[in-house]
């Protein structure tokens, strides 16, 4: 028997709308797909890394106070604990300065995010990406007649190698020769200040550590990708006549500082009633380091860039020979870490629960102490700052940024 013809309707009506609610769904799912999808984030980064608003910023944050000052730097790492002050430093007395950073998470980013904040605030923008991506940096000096880069940026930390090193060879290595092939590539070539590390002295036992002391017994990746880096800026200032100058820094310490670095963490686990480990050489002898507070490295790092001599080269080729420098930018007196730890007892009123082990032989070394003569004389750099008082500055930052009560344990 044929069935009545509402039936059929009914059906009919049923399997549309069943059609349309599916193909709604599925529709929702691509939309959703498409603005979750990390290539879509990355493509909606990408937009925010062009076009005339992202240009207009970059070019404001580049210009110099009065036209006639003309010193434009390029700040890569800029929202890393040195590069922020350095950066900080350079707008204030007026040059124009440009900051890029890729905020990765080797330490915790809202503390680069914050950073970052504090440079608007100064007048400086801070380009979200990779030294590594070469179409966004030559972009930069498309954009900008920089006449300096101070390179930053870089992994940091000794033990964090044995965790993740390819992190070290793509920052330290492959970073800066891009940054390098960028600045050789640049009309005019900038002059190139970048940040090289103490721990390139390594197992070397003669103290004060001098620029003139052997520097071919690396004891972590760390200082090897550092070394490489300084062998690797010979090679571009001999072939391309770049200026660069490399600065040996010796544990840099103060507020907005690392999370990653002993004082911090100590101050750290110190309020949290955590037990901290002091580190000992063989016999019980005490690790020490020549703690460097970050307004002198700021100072060090302002006179390289001002005493820099001008690259020689054009589009890649050279004209004659340039500068090729390298510095050690230190406190010249070391401090066992048992007395920085009782500083900070005494400056958060809290004390220690400790205990001695024996220094593990995973890369860091048992002492650091600069000879910073040649600082002195070519880039007038005279640190000022003692740990006291340094630390004092340091757990004053510690206490505001993360709301702590004064002179309590609170965390
Ligand atoms: N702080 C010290 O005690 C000390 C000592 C010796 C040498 N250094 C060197 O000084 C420089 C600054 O150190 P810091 O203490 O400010 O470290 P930091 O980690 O706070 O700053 C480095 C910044 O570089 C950024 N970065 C890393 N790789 C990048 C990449 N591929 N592209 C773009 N950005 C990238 C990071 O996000 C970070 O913000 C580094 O080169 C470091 O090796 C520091």
């Amino acid at each position: 028997m044929d069935k009545p013809v509402y039936v059929h309707r009914v059906r009919y009506n049923f399997s549309i709308s069943k059609l349309v609610f599916w193909s709604l769904i599925f529709l929702g799912l691509i939309v959703l797909f498409f603005f979750r999808s990390p290539s879509s984030i990355s493509s909606s980064r990408r937009v925010l890394q062009s076009g005339p608003d992202w240009e207009k910023l970059v070019r404001k944050s580049a210009s110099t106070r009065s036209p006639s000052r003309g010193v434009r730097v390029l700040v890569t790492g800029a929202a890393g604990f040195v590069g922020t002050h350095v950066s900080i430093a350079l707008k204030r007395r007026g040059d124009g300065v440009v900051g890029i950073d890729n905020f990765n998470k080797y330490y915790d980013a809202s503390l680069k995010r914050a950073r970052q904040d504090l440079l608007k605030e100064s007048g400086v923008f801070v380009v979200e990406g990779d030294i590594n991506n070469a179409v966004l940096m030559g972009k930069l000096f498309e954009l900008v007649r920089f006449t300096h880069v101070m390179h930053l940026a870089a992994q940091a930390g000794v033990r964090y190698a044995m965790e993740n090193p390819s992190s070290y060879v793509h920052s330290n290595i492959a970073g800066l020769v891009n940054v390098f092939e960028v600045c050789k590539s640049a009309n005019p070539q900038p002059a190139i200040v970048w940040a090289s590390s103490s721990s390139v002295y390594g197992l070397n036992r003669k103290v004060p550590f001098s620029e003139k002391d052997r520097t071919d017994q690396p004891a972590s990746l760390y200082a090897a990708t550092k070394k490489a880096g300084e062998e690797i800026a010979h090679t571009y200032n001999h072939i391309y006549g770049l200026s660069i100058t490399g600065l040996r820094f010796f544990t840099v310490y103060g507020p907005w500082g690392r999370p990653d670095m002993a004082y911090f963490f100590f101050t750290k686990d110190i309020l949290k009633g955590k037990t901290i480990p002091i580190f000992e050489g063989p016999k019980h002898s005490s690790v020490a380091r020549d703690f460097t507070y970050i307004d002198d490295i700021v100072k060090g790092c302002l006179g390289a860039l001002d005493t820099a001599g001008k690259s020689t080269g054009t589009g890649g080729k050279k004209k004659g020979s340039a500068q090729l420098r390298v510095f050690n930018l230190g406190n010249t007196s070391p401090v066992p870490v048992s007395k920085l730890v009782n500083i900070l007892e005494k400056l958060l009123k809290v004390k220690a629960k400790k205990v001695k082990l024996p220094m593990p032989t995973n890369g860091d070394v048992l002492f650091t102490h600069a000879n910073i003569s040649l600082a002195k004389r070519e880039l007038g750099y005279k640190p000022t700052t003692d740990l006291q008082t340094g630390l004092k500055k340091f757990v004053s930052w510690y206490m505001d940024y993360y709301s702590l009560p004064r002179g309590k344990s609170a965390r």
